[in-house]
């Protein structure tokens, strides 16, 4: 059921892959919500993703760049503005990769180049984003750009690597300038910190079904899926959310806020017994 929310909206929406993705849900949203946007994401993802049947479905249009580049995202900008005929009213940052993750690289092993290409993919990107933004005035005033976190940001997660590095940085990019944005230009700026989620960056994390298991049974309300990430966003490009910026804002269930549930507990205490019963 549409609410309208984003009904007269412009935005660019960065990182849809293919289904799974939680940009394709929010796109998808958003278009539910009324709001028109062009798709952006990297030659090879637009080869071998299906981000173009996602353009069809939102009337959309798909420009390639990668976000590591200013050169593409400033391209990014500029034609979305042509295409959406004037400046637009939110971005939304759905991008991560890491090297190290991928070649099964662990922490204290890193490789440095590697280390360098998640921070500038995962991290930077954003800030280049909206640099860019900033530098063509793309985005109207009362504005709302948003990227996408995970909670191994502020606590640690085994396997999560050199990630947890790269979204700290988001989250602390997310602050910085949201502070001058908003004062220029009353933009906000803010990061979701969602559950784990199984899409293809999230099958990267090492261990991802236990994990996703743990989460669920820690959290009260269960994990966040990407369809109610996808709800929450439309939110914060909704101008229902006009004060809300600088924010890492959770959306797991109540995740953050646990030491130990019944549920987590009653799983351990049956590992415990059947391990005792060896
Ligand atoms: N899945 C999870 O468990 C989870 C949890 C919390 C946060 N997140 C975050 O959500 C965001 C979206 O991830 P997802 O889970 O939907 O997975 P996904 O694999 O569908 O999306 C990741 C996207 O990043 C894009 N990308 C990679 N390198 C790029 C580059 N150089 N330039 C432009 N785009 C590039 C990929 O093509 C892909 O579309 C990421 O920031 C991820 O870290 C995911």
């Amino acid at each position: 059921m549409s609410h309208h929310l984003l009904e007269g909206k412009k935005g660019v929406i960065f990182g849809a892959l293919d289904e799974k993705s939680i940009a394709w849900k929010i796109a998808m949203k958003a278009y539910d919500e009324g709001a028109r946007f062009t798709l952006s994401n990297t030659p090879v993802a637009i080869r071998y993703g299906e981000i173009g049947a996602l353009s069809e479905k939102c009337q959309s249009e798909v420009i390639p760049a990668d976000a590591t580049s200013m050169e593409d995202l400033t391209r990014v900008f500029t034609r979305s503005m042509q295409f959406l005929g004037g400046k637009v009213d939110f971005v939304l940052h759905s991008i991560g990769m890491s090297l190290n993750v991928r070649k099964h690289r662990d922490y204290d092993d890193l490789d440095y180049d590697f280390f360098q290409k998640t921070l500038d993919i995962s991290a930077l990107s954003f800030h280049k984003m909206l640099q860019v933004a900033k530098k063509l005035d793309a985005i109207n005033n009362w504005g709302s750009v948003l990227a996408l976190s995970y909670v191994a940001a502020q606590r640690t997660l085994a396997g999560y690597n050199d990630m947890a590095d790269a979204k700290a940085l988001l989250e602390s990019i997310a602050r910085s300038f949201g502070y001058i944005y908003g004062r220029e230009k009353q933009i906000r700026i803010n990061t979701i910190s969602q559950s784990p989620t199984r899409t293809t960056a999230g099958s990267g994390i090492k261990g991802i079904d236990g994990l996703l298991d743990f989460t669920d049974r820690m959290s009260p309300l269960g994990n966040a899926t990407a369809d109610e990430c996808a709800d929450f966003s439309v939110v914060l490009f909704s101008d229902l959310s006009r004060k809300v910026t600088m924010q890492n804002i959770y959306h797991d269930g109540g995740f953050s806020s646990m030491a130990m549930s019944m549920k987590a507990m009653t799983q351990y205490n049956k590992c415990l017994e059947e391990e005792e019963n060896l």
